[in-house]
């Protein structure tokens, strides 16, 4: 048995020992040259990760830091959100409070985002600066159809800037960023990368950093065009978190070697496991195929108590999530996402009975 509960949750999530480790050395300076060295490679690694030739950096946020950046960057006036549960609502909110005029298409929680909807939507309506869609939304475990999405996006208004919440999605599930057309994507550290949270990551088009550079008020910390300059000499704005960045770099590594598209299909077995446990055990998965999150299953409590499932789960050695904000209760969610294996999932399972 682990010294520590092991950590099923949607985020954060297990953290490998040897990154533990790696997070425990004496903290560098962040403009000595072995730093600036590292920045450069972590930023030539995230492309790799991103599948993409555009700029890719880090910043020290959480990943909500992403959902302000996005919308001072990259958005003057008008913006368009899809919405399918808590965190692009999160998103739809940021967009208002930053006095944007922030308009929507929401689908009930468990429900995928429509791209014919999105058509029929942009096609009627004056061009919006950028569309927002999360990838994979946490709070419901629905994975989007991003890929179809963005090709509405660029048919129907090309001059729109395709903007992804990739948090639970990016490591864990196919992100293309070049080939789908994307503008900005951004992640935490804490899901399908498992490393603890800290960092955001995120890749920038070309076209987003031109529309950056004519948006007056993009504030400080999390101005693109300032970042994507420093970068270029490994400088980070501020002062990151350096032994994380060393973590990042490892782990970067670590997912090169075991091959991204591995990765994604080792994310897949998990759900397939998952399913075929709700399937024998009487659970209901709160999104229909094929819209499930290779990430987070979050299943109904299909006449048990969360509360009795999160302790089972508890007395084998597990961290379990409870349904997210008004689901709690009545579903549950298993984050099967990082360096889980299925092995390990399965003595999840095995311990809920
Ligand atoms: C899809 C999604 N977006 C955004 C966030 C916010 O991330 P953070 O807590 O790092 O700001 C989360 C966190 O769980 C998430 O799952």
């Amino acid at each position: 048995m682990s010294d520590h509960p092991i950590l099923f949750a949607p985020g954060p999530t297990e953290v490998d020992p040897e990154l533990r480790e790696i997070m425990a050395m004496p903290v560098m300076g962040h403009r000595a040259p072995r730093f600036l060295e590292e920045v450069l490679a972590v930023c030539r690694k995230l492309q790799a990760l991103f599948l993409t030739q555009a700029t890719a950096l880090f910043e020290n946020c959480p990943a909500t830091g992403l959902m302000d950046a996005s919308v001072r960057n990259l958005v003057q006036r008008r913006i368009l959100h899809l919405t399918c549960g808590a965190f692009g609502e999160r998103w739809l909110k940021t967009s208002a409070a930053c006095g944007r005029e922030a308009d929507a298409l929401q689908v009930e929680w468990g429900q995928p985002n429509v791209p014919q909807v999105l058509h029929q939507k942009l096609s009627s309506s004056e061009p919006f600066e950028a569309v927002a869609v999360t990838y994979s939304e946490t709070s419901t475990g629905c994975l989007n159809a991003l890929q179809e999405i963005s090709a509405v996006v660029h048919e129907v208004s090309p001059d729109t800037l395709v903007l992804v919440d990739a948090v639970s999605a990016l490591a864990g599930a196919e992100l293309r960023f070049d080939e789908w057309g994307l503008d900005l994507c951004f992640a935490g550290l804490q899901k399908c990368l498992a490393l603890p949270p800290g960092l955001c990551v995120y890749a920038l088009s070309e076209r987003a950093l031109q529309k950056a550079a004519q948006v007056q008020e993009r504030g400080f910390l999390l101005d693109f065009v300032r970042a994507r300059k420093g970068f270029a000499s490994g400088k980070t704005t501020a002062t990151p978190n350096t032994p994380l960045v060393f973590a990042l770099s490892r782990q970067l590594d670590r997912i090169a070697a075991e091959g991204l598209e591995s990765r994604w299909r080792r994310h897949a077995e998990m759900l397939a496991v998952v399913s075929a446990w709700a399937a024998a055990k009487g659970f209901e998965f709160l999104v229909d195929e094929p819209h499930r999150s290779p990430a987070v299953s979050a299943l109904r409590n299909s006449g048990r108590v969360v509360k009795d499932l999160i302790a089972k789960a508890r007395e084998g050695g597990f961290t379990l999530a409870n349904g997210y904000g008004k689901l709690k209760g009545e579903t549950f969610r298993i984050g099967h996402m990082g360096d889980h294996t299925v092995e390990r999932l399965e003595r999840l399972l095995a311990c809920l009975g």
